[in-house]
């Protein structure tokens, strides 16, 4: 009995241990593991010795930047602007230190009160999970980073199978800020492997958008075949900078010499950079103002400034960003033309930010315009901005992306994890209908591998409503619809693409203005931003033929017309995938010729 109640204590005492112990380690694991001194006026200071590999920073995105300035032997090495959390954390970023381990590290942190909830919540870590939170929006096959901020698409170029995307990244937070140029490079335009951020801030600024060349000839002397990426340097002024890559964009250094371009104007930025064949040199078309300025260059560093496009021409309600200039063919025909890609922020045909494009001539120094009066969208949504090109695309192609939101609502989009993903990856050519020239966009043929299973139905006449009630079993948000219609009598020709919940896009082609629209304003979730809610209309180029080819990827929809002729991009935010369809006309009847959709799937 006394040897059981012994052997009893003793398994007790074990357990007791044991559980100490845990809770011990426990408690040190979470312990906050980091000393905070408050130096009075909101400034205060905290000193790690022996820092683990991140140092995890508590965003609150509602909130104003602190600046957060590191310190190592005494010096500054890097400062960021930081939305640290005041009453919730609504998400935690690391602050890579690995590098400092050895010395330690000091963060001088300004702009925030004593009391702010991140003091208790700034921990370090070895390794930070990236695991995918945003289960609702996080689009299946479109480019979007792991985690945080993303505008532009910078720097496309294709060297050696890969495609190279980089874009405007902020690693500190899920909304605009402390530019970096992150990176991702896909094999098949829909898998993408994200990379460590490529190019980030000095002292010259932030690194705002910009290009990228395969340098085949060693124009710079960095070496043949050197990626030469080309951004801008966004300091107290807008200056353009070098940084060359010799191993496939996976490191790059920093041109001694920058900035190679400067300006005394203050927006003066987002250089794209291509090989001139006809002339035998560099060419660089970057925004200045309201206008594009071309320069030209023998060895990439240094640049003779040529001429000025764009006074007096399209649309000036804001500021021209992101331009490129690329020579297309006319589809049937042996010609092609020069076409000039202006991103305009505010400005767009629905506001805030869009597309517009210039048909003409390049002869290598000026650029002119073939219909100076007329203005032309490359996409009539709300959500397709600063479109450009890959460079050394293979097989002649010209693949454009385009970052898939908009400025009047970029920094409020309902997720946090990670902000904003780019566009479909769209093939460009062009077209001619009654003497004028214009964009054909079509999503380039890689897509066509996403499709899985389908769904097609026989062809139908639409008097009064007509309603698919189950598009998809099991529908996860990512779906293709292919649709045609044959008119009959009809004035407005429309169909609603819904869910359970009643939240719809509805799309309707009006036959009596020749015009196709799209409605987001009960889509779903639409009250972060008053200027979300829209209408988005395209005049229709061809007005016989109606078919439609509509990409849906959980939080946006790629609508493109009559193979291309017109694209309208949107995205959308609704509480459960749209899995219905209710076609619906108005002033007669008509008839959907074909209807097949697709999941789709990697
Ligand atoms: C366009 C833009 C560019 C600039 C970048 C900064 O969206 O304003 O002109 O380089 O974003 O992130």
């Amino acid at each position: 009995m006394k040897r059981k109640n012994n052997f009893k204590r003793i398994v007790a005492s074990i357990f007791f241990y044991i559980g100490a112990f845990s809770l011990l380690t426990m408690a040190c694991a979470t312990e906050p593991q980091i000393k905070v001194q408050h130096l009075g006026n909101e400034q205060s200071m905290i000193q790690i010795p022996n820092p683990k590999k991140y140092i995890l920073l508590p965003i609150e995105d509602s909130m104003g930047d602190s600046k957060i300035t590191v310190i190592v032997d005494n010096q500054e090495v890097q400062t960021l602007f930081v939305r640290l959390a005041r009453e919730k954390v609504d998400y935690v970023v690391p602050l890579d230190v690995s590098m400092y381990q050895d010395k330690g590290v000091a963060l001088n942190i300004s702009s925030i009160e004593d009391s702010a909830l991140c003091w208790r919540e700034i921990k370090m870590t070895d390794s930070f999970d990236i695991t995918n939170r945003e289960t609702d929006y996080r689009p299946l096959f479109h480019f979007s980073p792991n985690y945080g901020w993303m505008n532009d698409p910078n720097g496309m170029v294709y060297k050696e199978g890969e495609y190279h995307l980089f874009y405007q990244y902020n690693p500190y937070g899920s909304t605009w800020g402390n530019m970096h140029w992150g990176h991702a490079v896909t094999r098949d335009l829909i898998n993408w492997e994200q990379l460590p951020v490529a190019i980030a801030p000095d002292i010259l600024g932030a690194i705002f958008s910009g290009s990228a060349v395969v340098d085949f000839n060693n124009s710079a002397g960095f070496g043949k075949d050197a990626i030469i990426a080309f951004y801008t340097s966004a300091g107290e002024r807008q200056t353009q900078s070098i940084a060359y890559s010799l191993d496939n964009g996976r490191t790059f250094s920093k041109y001694s010499m920058n900035p190679v371009l400067t300006a005394d104007i203050p927006d003066f930025r987002d250089p794209k950079v291509f090989w001139h064949e006809e002339t035998n040199r560099w060419i660089m078309i970057i925004a200045s103002g309201q206008v594009m300025d071309i320069f030209s260059s023998k060895n990439l560093k240094e640049w003779t400034f040529e001429s000025s496009f764009g006074e007096g021409q399209g649309v000036h309600d804001g500021v021209w960003e992101c331009p490129d200039l690329i020579k297309l063919p006319i589809e049937g025909t042996n010609k092609s033309k020069w076409v000039l890609i202006c991103n305009i922020n505010p400005g767009g045909p629905f506001g805030g930010s869009a597309t517009q494009y210039f048909v003409g001539d390049f002869d290598g120094k000026v650029f002119t315009n073939d219909s100076p009066k007329e203005v032309k969208w490359m996409d009539y949504g709300r959500d397709h901005y600063a479109t450009v090109t890959w460079s050394n695309a293979p097989d002649n192609r010209h693949i454009a992306i385009a970052w898939m939101s908009n400025w009047d609502y970029a920094n409020v989009v309902p997720t946090n994890q990670f902000r904003n993903a780019m566009s479909v990856t769209r093939d460009l050519r062009l077209f001619e209908k009654e003497g004028a020239i214009y964009l054909k966009s079509t999503p380039s043929p890689e897509l066509l591998a996403l499709r899985s299973e389908s769904r097609q139905l026989d062809s139908f006449d639409v008097n009064m409503d007509y309603n698919i009630d189950a598009l998809l079993d099991n529908n996860q948000g990512s779906f293709e619809i292919e649709v045609e219609f044959e008119n009959n009598d009809a004035e407005i020709i429309g169909f609603r693409l819904f869910n359970e919940l009643g939240e719809e896009v509805n799309c309707f082609y009006s036959l009596i203005d020749n015009e196709f629209s799209m409605s987001r304003s009960k889509s779903g979730k639409i009250d972060f931003s008053d200027k979300f809610a829209s209408v988005t209309t395209t005049p229709l180029v061809n007005k016989d033929s109606l078919s439609l080819r509509i990409i849906v990827d959980k939080a946006s929809i790629e609508l493109f017309g009559n193979e291309g002729e017109f694209a309208m991009t949107n995205t959308v935010f609704p509480n459960k995938p749209y899995n219905r369809i209710n076609f619906y006309t108005k002033g007669g009847t008509y008839s959907v010729s074909s209807f097949i959709i697709y999941k789709l799937a990697k």
